[in-house]
């Protein structure tokens, strides 16, 4: 095992770990059948961010590079009997017995071109510094792949939004078209993104829509989709969430920073499509602003500005919950950091297989909405019985 550490120790301590698989539990019963490491950069320094794959769900956690060493070293000498690890030079394959007996297998590299130590910007799906037509085409670079300054943060927005696509990818229909639909596409960064991402890049067959009621801005992405030759597997539409009606299968259900209820509207949407994967980032909760109370709460409520913020994550907390009552596995992540943009919460949820019964879950709904005296709220009308 001394060996593993080694490589392990090295791998880290030059950077030049590109990403790691690790599988084969040494316990059938362990839950987590793999996880997947890779580096990504956090607050200008270099991270690792694992995923730990269970049936239905992916957890996440973004360690340093020496937390990172630990948990490597702790889970290949108790969890995984097979890793690999791959890095510029060479892709090492870790081969461990039931008695914690090691052998390493290098190979010729598989991720050759990223250099983590001097351009880590490389890492992004999309990387800086390389052209992307639909990219330069919404200003977000120039015609050589640079990144404008100015839209910077835009840039690592739809990155980090690419992130939280690749994990539940494997969660859509790989052997059919994909229907996709994004309410409140607004300017539709985001949406050109992940037709670039499902389509382009990952060969699927896709069918995304981008609704909204500003008439101009769905022109406009219109025109947009026809230059780039993206239509009609992309197109717009406008028109209100709550008016939207349609009797297909929608797997994705897409809503960002769309303002208010019309988060609430876009769920229920997708819960009753059955949709097999949910991404919401809410935006601009009102609607708990004025019911919320609990005496215990004085010193949160009393606040303006402290009741605004508990008022929304009430709201998301409402809006998780409901999602796991109607058959879902949620995780509640940080979208992107909150210098960028304070909106930064973004509930993901992933269709389960096995729903079972959710009473506990609705008890534990109910307890929580009425600790803050609570009646109807909006997600709730629009739930109706799965709620009640
Ligand atoms: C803040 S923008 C977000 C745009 C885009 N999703 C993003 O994250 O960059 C919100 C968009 O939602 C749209 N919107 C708000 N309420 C809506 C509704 N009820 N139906 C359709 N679109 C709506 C607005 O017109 C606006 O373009």
């Amino acid at each position: 095992m001394h060996k593993v550490i080694e490589l392990i120790t090295e791998l880290l301590g030059v950077e030049s770990l590109l990403a790691a698989t690790l599988s084969r539990p040494q316990d059938k019963r362990n839950p987590v059948t793999r996880v997947h490491i890779r580096p990504i950069e956090l607050q200008g320094q270099l991270h690792y961010q694992f995923a730990y794959y269970e049936a239905e769900k992916v957890k996440h956690r973004n360690l340093t590079k020496a937390e990172s060493r630990e948990e490597l070293v702790y889970l290949l000498s108790k969890d995984y009997r097979q890793a690999l690890l791959c890095s510029p030079e060479a892709d090492y394959q870790l081969l461990i017995n039931p008695g914690g007996k090691a052998k390493i297998l290098k190979r010729p590299p598989s991720k050759k071109d990223v250099n983590l130590s001097h351009n880590r910007s490389k890492n992004y799906i999309i990387p800086n510094n390389q052209p992307c037509p639909f990219l330069a085409r919404l200003g977000v670079m120039n015609q050589q792949g640079q990144v404008l300054p100015s839209r910077m943060n835009k840039f690592k927005q739809i990155n980090r939004f690419l992130e939280m696509v690749e994990d539940v990818i494997e969660f859509l229909p790989q052997e059919r078209k994909i229907r996709v639909l994004d309410f409140g596409c607004g300017k539709s960064y985001l949406t050109f993104a992940l037709y670039h991402y499902l389509y382009e890049r990952k060969g699927l067959d896709v069918e995304i829509i981008g609704l909204d009621l500003k008439e101009d801005m769905v022109r406009h992405c219109n025109q947009v989709a026809q230059d780039l030759q993206w239509t009609p597997r992309l197109g717009f539409w406008v028109g209100d969430v709550r008016d939207y009606q349609r009797t297909e299968q929608v797997d994705m259900v897409v809503s960002l920073h769309a303002c208010d209820t019309a988060t609430d509207v876009a769920l229920a949407k997708a819960v009753a499509w059955q949709s097999q994967v949910i991404l919401s980032v809410p935006c601009c909760q009102h609607e708990l602003f004025d019911k919320i109370e609990n005496p215990l709460m004085r010193p949160l409520t009393k606040h303006g500005i402290l009741k605004e913020r508990l008022a929304s994550l009430v709201t998301d907390a409402l809006r998780a919950s409901a999602l796991e009552i109607a058959g879902y596995n949620v995780q509640v992540l940080e979208f992107i950091a909150t210098e960028h943009t304070p909106k930064n919460l973004l509930i993901r949820a992933v269709r389960s297989q096995n729903r079972g019964s959710s009473q506990q879950l609705k008890e534990e709904y109910r307890n929580f909405r009425d600790a803050w005296s609570l009646k109807d709220p909006f997600i709730e009308t629009l739930f109706g019985d799965l709620l009640r």
